[in-house]
């Protein structure tokens, strides 16, 4: 009985301590050093390499490091096993930091002092109060949703849009595709935590950009590939958007010659908005892993046709 861990970007050692502390009896093996490939039962990942996971004959689930299975998903070898999804404290607090201060960043126009203190301008300008601003939430799940509700508790006008209706305090919910452009309309500053889905992918576009009032903000913090990002940079060069925070890019890392890194109205964060912590994500993990073994269902469980 053993679990295969495979990630580039994850401290196996620390996972492999936690997972121990509290499943002394199973084995821990570190990609590519896994052994007899039948004692795997679970599997740990982050990015596996396409087919590797159909290589263990007696695998029973499937973890994701991340809470986005787009990349698993996108495996067309994958096994035909339960696959669940990363949904961990720390992940939901340090997204909704990073939400917050991007939010807080466009609404006190931190963005154009910066340009400002770059032309050594002192261009002073009476700052907006949050009840006056609209900040619209795509995607409420386990991340959006705990952004949307701090930013509502933060005191900004928060409107959500999600696949079915939801009732958060403080957030108007949209959903579906019929009510996504009422949702654009009255956004200023537009935050995506959606998963990237066949139906979501290329969402960021020309078309949601010119349903954005004039001026509007976009936070983008769920995948790359819901962004044009050719869209984005015509929407910033007219003037349409006034900027944007991008944490996640088509082809990462962003390549050095990419037309966004010198752009005056982007910010570039590298793929950072949030983190799993081992000491906090091993109690669902070690959990899933127990259910996996005795063939209960997964906890926040992928549902493979709604690719989430
Ligand atoms: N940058 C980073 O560091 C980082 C870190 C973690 C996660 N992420 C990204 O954040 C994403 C969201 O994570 P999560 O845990 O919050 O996911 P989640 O709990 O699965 O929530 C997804 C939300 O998106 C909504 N949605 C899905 N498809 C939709 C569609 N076609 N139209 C409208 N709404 C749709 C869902 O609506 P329903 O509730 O109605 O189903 C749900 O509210 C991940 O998939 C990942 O890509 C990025």
């Amino acid at each position: 009985m053993a679990l295969l861990f495979l990630s580039p970007d994850d401290p196996a050692d620390l996972w492999r301590r936690e997972i121990a502390s509290r499943m002394p009896d199973l084995g821990f093996r570190i990609w590519p050093e896994v052994g007899d490939p039948a004692e795997i039962e679970v599997a740990l990942v982050w990015r596996p390499p396409p087919g590797e996971l159909r290589r263990y004959p007696n695998l029973k689930a499937v973890l994701s490091l991340g809470a986005g299975v787009d990349g698993l998903l996108a495996d067309q070898e994958l096994p035909d096993v339960p696959v669940a999804r990363m949904v961990d404290p720390s992940l939901r607090r340090t997204m909704i930091e990073y939400v917050l201060l991007a939010v807080l960043r466009h609404h006190r126009g931190f963005d154009r002092f910066e340009r400002e203190q770059r032309a050594r301008r002192w261009a002073y300008a009476f700052p907006p109060q949050a009840a006056e601003r609209r900040v619209g939430v795509m995607g409420l799940g386990e991340l959006g949703g705990a952004a949307a509700g701090l930013l509502a508790d933060h005191g900004f006008q928060v409107l959500g849009w999600s696949r079915s209706p939801k009732a958060i305090d403080g957030v108007t919910s949209h959903a579906g595709r019929g009510e996504l452009r009422t949702f654009l309309h009255r956004t200023e500053i537009l935050v995506c935590l959606l998963p990237l889905t066949a139906e979501t992918r290329g969402i960021l576009d020309a078309a949601a950009f010119a349903d954005l009032p004039h001026g509007a903000c976009l936070i983008n913090v769920a995948r790359g590939e819901h962004l044009v990002e050719a869209d984005l940079i015509e929407a910033l060069d007219s003037g349409r958007l006034a900027g944007a925070t991008l944490d996640v890019f088509r082809e990462e890392p962003l390549p050095e010659d990419h037309p966004l890194w010198a752009h005056q109205k982007v910010l570039i964060t590298p793929h950072v908005a949030s983190y799993s912590w081992p000491a906090t994500g091993a109690d669902g993990v070690v959990e899933n892993i127990r259910r996996a073994l005795s063939g209960r269902p997964l906890a926040h469980q992928v549902d493979r046709a709604k690719g989430y």
